[in-house]
């Protein structure tokens, strides 16, 4: 790919944006067996990467929030043409068509650089540059919780005192973060048994393990519940109708998991409408993330870092050096059987990134 220019982006808006690391996910691995995703027009492949990471080198005449050297974080979906879209939540679009980085009709970020409008540019504090990587995975949590906390203000007063989360992948280990810095009691089910990489991680921030190899949700539930609300991100759907039994009286559920197959399973229809029914409760879904979410995203990182410090940083498990060697990534990606986050170290995020760069910039250096 040619090194993207400012000028590619209207009204001086553009920021070019130097790679440093790249995070992928299961979204990757369902593009990469083509059962996901798309590439743009008059294009045959599509780069991929939508958990990008990287230091801003340049940025157009009317970007005023952001300079070179700056360390950013993009958003992955752009505005389509529904009312949603048009308000600056286009994760809440209607259209049948969406435009993802990465992901769906708009090439990603897996790449040396990217150029994009600084209204989809997010700042990311120096401080928190070792695990800036993580936000992208971030932020779907991040809207998950706030799509429930909004959706209770149904009920005037909401004081969620215990929360479930199913899956402790990367998803299921952010949730629970986001819900302990929430101060909820944490129980998280996943598949695994205690002990593990993941149920220890879970340990150091206060939240519970259960494998469900030995306790089912549902009996998870009857011993640590009432949940108020559950956070699902197994992947894997038979889980939710589970979780609808484990829910407690005006509770919410959260689904997050793409589910792209075709499995069909047998519930207690009956029980669990009933339930849904007496208990005023709600399942809601959710999917991608907006501008709002990922700066929550980051101060969720602050505050994870001055109440777990290195917690984070230590859900970067395997790093991959070099965009030459993507083949190794997906490797990774699809064969590393204990892997947190697998990513690209697309350049070191040490390397001196700052650079002058229009005349005027080294005539001033020049004569000071
Ligand atoms: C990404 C979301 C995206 C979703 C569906 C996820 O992996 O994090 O931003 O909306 O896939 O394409
Ligand atoms: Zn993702």
């Amino acid at each position: 790919m040619p090194k993207p220019s400012l000028d590619e982006i209207p009204n001086g808006r553009g920021v070019l944006v130097r790679v440093l690391r790249v995070g992928v996910d299961g979204t990757d691995k369902e593009i990469n067996a083509a059962e996901y995703g798309a590439a743009p027009d008059g294009y045959d492949f599509l780069v991929i990467g939508h958990e990008g990471f990287g230091q801003v080198e340049a940025v157009g005449a009317a970007v005023t929030e952001l300079k070179p050297g700056d360390f950013v974080v993009a958003t992955v979906r752009r505005p389509g043409t529904s009312i949603y879209d048009r308000i600056g939540t286009s994760d809440m679009t209607t259209d049948d068509v969406y435009f993802e980085r990465g992901i769906n009709l708009r090439h990603g970020y897996l790449t040396e650089y990217y150029v994009d409008d600084a209204d989809f540019i997010v700042k990311v504090p120096k401080g928190l540059s070792e695990v800036g990587v993580l936000l992208e995975p971030l932020t779907v949590v991040e809207k998950g919780v706030t799509q429930a906390c909004e959706i209770q203000r149904r009920l005037r007063v909401w004081h969620p005192k215990k929360a479930a989360v199913t899956g402790a992948g990367t998803i299921g280990l952010l949730a629970a973060l986001v819900l302990r810095l929430r101060g909820l009691d944490v129980t998280v089910f996943g598949q695994r048994p205690a002990p593990y990489r993941n149920s220890e991680l879970l340990a150091q921030i206060d939240a519970r393990y259960i494998s469900t190899k030995t306790t089912s949700v549902i009996e998870g539930a009857a011993e640590y519940g009432p949940f108020d609300v559950i956070f699902e991100a197994t992947g894997f759907s038979p889980i939710v109708f589970e979780a609808m039994q484990a829910l407690g009286k005006n509770g919410a559920l959260v689904l997050s998991s793409v589910t792209g197959g075709d499995r069909h399973v047998d519930v207690p229809s009956d029980m669990i409408n009933l339930k849904f029914v007496l208990g005023n409760k709600v399942v809601v879904g959710t999917v991608n993330a907006n501008r709002e979410y990922f700066e929550r995203g980051v101060q969720d990182m602050a505050l994870a870092e001055a109440e777990y410090a290195g917690w984070l940083g230590q859900l970067l498990t395997h790093p991959v050096r070099g965009l030459e060697n993507y083949s190794e990534l997906l490797q990774t990606l699809t064969t590393a059987k204990d892997a947190i986050k697998v990513y690209c170290e697309v350049a070191p995020l040490g390397a001196p990134a700052l650079r002058l760069h229009s005349d005027v910039d080294v005539a001033a250096a020049v004569s000071v």
